[in-house]
C-alpha cells in the first residue's frame, strides 16, 4: 500500500501547499528519487502545470478524492501528499481515516497555535509543523513558548522560512527555485517519513535486477 502524508489545518496561510509541494519535491530529489504525487483538494486552487520532480492531481471535490486515493494506494512504491483543504468536513474526514500522518503547519504567532492545538485535538495521527520559524537566536527564543504548547512527541523541527518563494507553485517559478529549495525539501520530506514510521528504501521502485 502506498504511504500517505496529508497536509491539513486552519485556512489562511499556514503553509499547506507550499509544504505540500516541497515534500513532493524532496521525495523526487532525494539521491534515490522516491515517486510522489500531490493531491489538491482545495476548490479553491488552480492545479499547477509543468515538469516537476513529482506529479500533481486534481482532487478537487471528497468523491474524487476517495476515488484517486483508492486507484493510488495500490501502489506500494508512492508517497502520496495531501494538500488538504481547509473547512472542509468530508476532506478531513479521508484524511483522517487514511492518512500514515497528518502535518499541520502553524506560524509563530499565538492565533496559529491556538488553531493548531484546536486542529491537532481532531486528528489521531497528527502532528504539528512550526513553518517559517525564525532563524536568529533571539527572535527564537520569543517565539519558544509557542512550541511548549505541545508534546513534544506531536511536534517535527521548526521550518524555517525560505526566502523568495512566492513563485514555488507557478511553473516558471519552480524551475527558477527546484535547485535551491531541494535541500531543505530534502531534509523535510525525511523528518516526515521518520515521524509516520516510513522507510524510504521500501517507497523506492524495484530495480529490474530485484523485479526480475
Ligand atoms: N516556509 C516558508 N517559507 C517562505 N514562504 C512560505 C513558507 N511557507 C509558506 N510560505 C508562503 O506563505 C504563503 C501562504 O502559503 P500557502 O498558500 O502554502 O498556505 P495554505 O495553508 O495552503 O493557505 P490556504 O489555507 O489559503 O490554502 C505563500 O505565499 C507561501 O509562499
Ligand atoms: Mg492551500
Amino acid at each position: 500500500m502506498a504511504s500517505i502524508i496529508a497536509l491539513s489545518g486552519t485556512k489562511g496561510g499556514t503553509g499547506k501547499s507550499t509544504l505540500s509541494h516541497l515534500v513532493a519535491h524532496g521525495a523526487g530529489s532525494l539521491p534515490k528519487p522516491v515517486p510522489a504525487v500531490v493531491l489538491i483538494t482545495d476548490p479553491e486552487d488552480h492545479i499547477v502545470a509543468g515538469n516537476r520532480r513529482y506529479v500533481v492531481m486534481d482532487a478537487r471535490n471528497p468523491g474524487v478524492l476517495a476515488n484517486r486515493l483508492e486507484e493510488l494506494m495500490a501502489d506500494e512504491h508512492l508517497l502520496i501528499v495531501i494538500d488538504g483543504a481547509a473547512n472542509q468536513r468530508d476532506i478531513d474526514e479521508i484524511i483522517a481515516d487514511l492518512a500514515t500522518l497528518v502535518v499541520i503547519p502553524f506560524g509563530p504567532s499565538q492565533q496559529d497555535a491556538d488553531r493548531a492545538l484546536a486542529n491537532l485535538a481532531t486528528y489521531k495521527k497528527g502532528v504539528v509543523l512550526p513553518n517559517r520559524w525564525p532563524p536568529h537566536k533571539q527572535t527564537v527564543a520569543r517565539v519558544k513558548k509557542y512550541l511548549n504548547l505541545f508534546p513534544t512527541d506531536q511536534r517535527l523541527p521548526p521550518f524555517p522560512a525560505i526566502p523568495k518563494l512566492d513563485g514555488w507553485l507557478s511553473p516558471d517559478g519552480y524551475d527558477a527555485l527546484a535547485y535551491d529549495v531541494a535541500s531543505p525539501s530534502r531534509g523535510l520530506v525525511t523528518e516526515l517519513l521518520a515521524k509516520a514510521g516510513i522507510d524510504p528504501r521500501d517507497l523506492h521502485p524495484p530495480t529490474t535486477a530485484a523485479a526480475a
